[in-house]
């Protein structure tokens, strides 16, 4: 095997994988021809797009295309042809399974990290040119360790993060701060504006208040982002690497109040996280990159607010009766963001390989098999899904309806986004301060209600605010 950080390499080899397969009773296996039409019409849509930083000009080709409905029907017509799968692909050199049955994303996702290890090789790759020891890309022992220390910060089981209170007056200044922008600018408001704001945001909640205007982490962090789109065929820029980790490092010990880099020093220095403070500051970039997702998937939500009237009286009603006292708090606005996560997933492809060989009902599936969830192909399944294609936030009080169909935004199981209710937090109270004092109007798209498309570009969608 080669080794993770060298980047030197042109082949994916797997960690688990020991050798040629011994197994005798193999799963369904698609044709060449039809390997070739899933990774044409379901994986390099989702890679030109950018796994892990996007590429507005392709995102807003991939949207007028429609080719990820493209990629939707290809999935249900695997799915119609081969039933339960979990079907092999015919990739050279590489074990690969896509899953077409809901059952088996359960179990998989159940079955985290043994014997479907979150460490896949391909992830592993893209991580490795930013944070080599995430949880995420982690396995074993460590793994265990860092995904309990994202858990902890993080305050994984609770709706509301122990320092919420202290968020809060960021949230307030820096919606402020954009609604002046915006009036400014004549009540036009684009992505670039929201992300700004947003941004401002993450960094003060994730750093410290100094690090608000911090754009040189940003910039250092997209650069390697960029480099992580291409995985291995990008050597690793270990001194660009080094600087991110230093800069991360020093918010650690400068501990701003009301940050997270002070909720990890404190913690590290009562014993309540195990980790070793180089292992620690290589979970944070991981935050800071998926902060970016929440970025587009609350600016998302306003596009469904603004296209749907009677919600968007309900979430004002809400707003006005805010107690951040209940749990959860906004129940409207956060169903409305895990909606535009269910609608447009930023993370449409979760991937697992196997550590040993797995036995289905149809087969065995071999050791290092990447196997791949595509989550719009669930989340949009109109052949099972009456809410398929429309906005529908009640979905998301039926737990019942969860645990009959995977709904995954965020993942589920042992790897389940430890961030989620941290994210659902921020953006439902962000967006709160933009639709309750603003009116809104979607400039750039006309949304239908019960045909909503199955990819929407964040970057070119544009707003008109006004006065209430
Ligand atoms: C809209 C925003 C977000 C979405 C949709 C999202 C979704 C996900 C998904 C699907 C995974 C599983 C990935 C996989 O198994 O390959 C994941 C993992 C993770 N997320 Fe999030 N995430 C978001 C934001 C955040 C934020 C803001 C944080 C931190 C503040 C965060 C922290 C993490 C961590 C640490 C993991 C790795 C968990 C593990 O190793 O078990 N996420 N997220």
């Amino acid at each position: 095997m080669t080794h993770p950080n060298t980047g030197s390499h042109r082949a994916v080899e797997s960690v688990y994988s020991n050798g040629p397969s011994a197994v005798q009773n193999p799963l369904p296996q698609a044709s060449i021809a039809e390997t070739a039409k899933i990774l044409a019409d379901v994986q390099l849509p989702t890679v030109a797009k950018g796994p892990i930083i996007r590429r507005p000009r392709v995102v807003a080709v991939v949207e007028r295309m429609g080719l990820e409905a493209r990629a939707v029907t290809r999935m249900q017509d695997m799915a119609k042809k081969y039933g339960q799968g979990p079907l092999l692909l015919a990739v050279p050199g590489r074990n690969m399974a896509v899953v077409l049955d809901p059952e088996h994303v359960h179990r998989v996702l159940e079955g985290s990290p043994e014997p479907f290890a979150t460490a896949e090789t391909l992830k592993r790759h893209a991580l490795k040119h930013f944070e080599p020891k995430v949880a995420l890309t982690s396995h074993g022992s460590d793994r265990a360790r860092r995904r309990e220390t994202n858990e902890q910060l993080l305050d994984h089981s609770h709706h509301i993060h122990r320092m919420a209170e202290q968020f809060m007056p960021a949230v307030r200044q820096e919606a402020a701060e954009l609604l002046e922008r915006v009036d400014a600018a004549g009540g036009r408001m684009d992505y670039d504006m929201y992300f700004g704001a947003w941004f401002a945001l993450v960094n003060r909640v994730v750093l410290g208040d100094s690090y608000r205007e911090d754009t040189e982490l940003v910039e250092l962090m997209e650069t390697q982002r960029a480099r992580g789109n291409w995985a291995f065929f990008r050597p690793v820029d270990t001194s660009a690497r080094a600087a991110i980790l230093t800069r991360i490092e020093q918010a650690v010990d400068g501990a701003e109040p009301g940050s997270l880099a002070a909720l990890m020093k404190q913690m590290e220095s009562k014993g309540e996280i195990d980790g070793s403070r180089e292992e620690n500051i290589q979970q944070i970039p991981q935050w800071l990159f998926a902060f970016d997702p929440a970025g587009m998937a609350g600016y998302r939500a306003l596009a469904l607010l603004a296209s749907h009237q009677d919600r968007l009286d309900a979430v004002r009603y809400q707003i006005a009766d805010q107690q951040l006292a209940e749990a959860p708090p906004l129940p409207l606005l956060r169903a409305t963001v895990l909606e535009s996560l269910r609608l447009w997933a930023t993370t449409p492809m979760i991937l697992r390989e196997t550590t040993r060989e797995v036995e289905f009902d149809h087969g065995v599936m071999p050791a290092g098999t990447s196997v791949l969830i595509f989550a719009p192909f669930f989340h949009r399944d109109d052949a099972n899904l009456d809410f398929a294609h429309r906005f529908a936030p009640e979905v998301w009080d039926h737990q019942r309806t969860r645990e009959e169909w995977p709904l995954v935004p965020f993942s589920a199981g042992p790897g389940i986004c430890p961030g989620r209710h941290l994210v659902l937090l921020l953006t439902s109270t962000f967006i709160a301060q933009i639709v309750g004092q603003r009116s809104i109007d979607l400039l750039s798209h006309s949304l239908e209600p019960d045909n909503l498309p199955v990819l929407l570009d964040n970057f070119s969608l544009r707003f008109h605010l006004s006065g209430r």
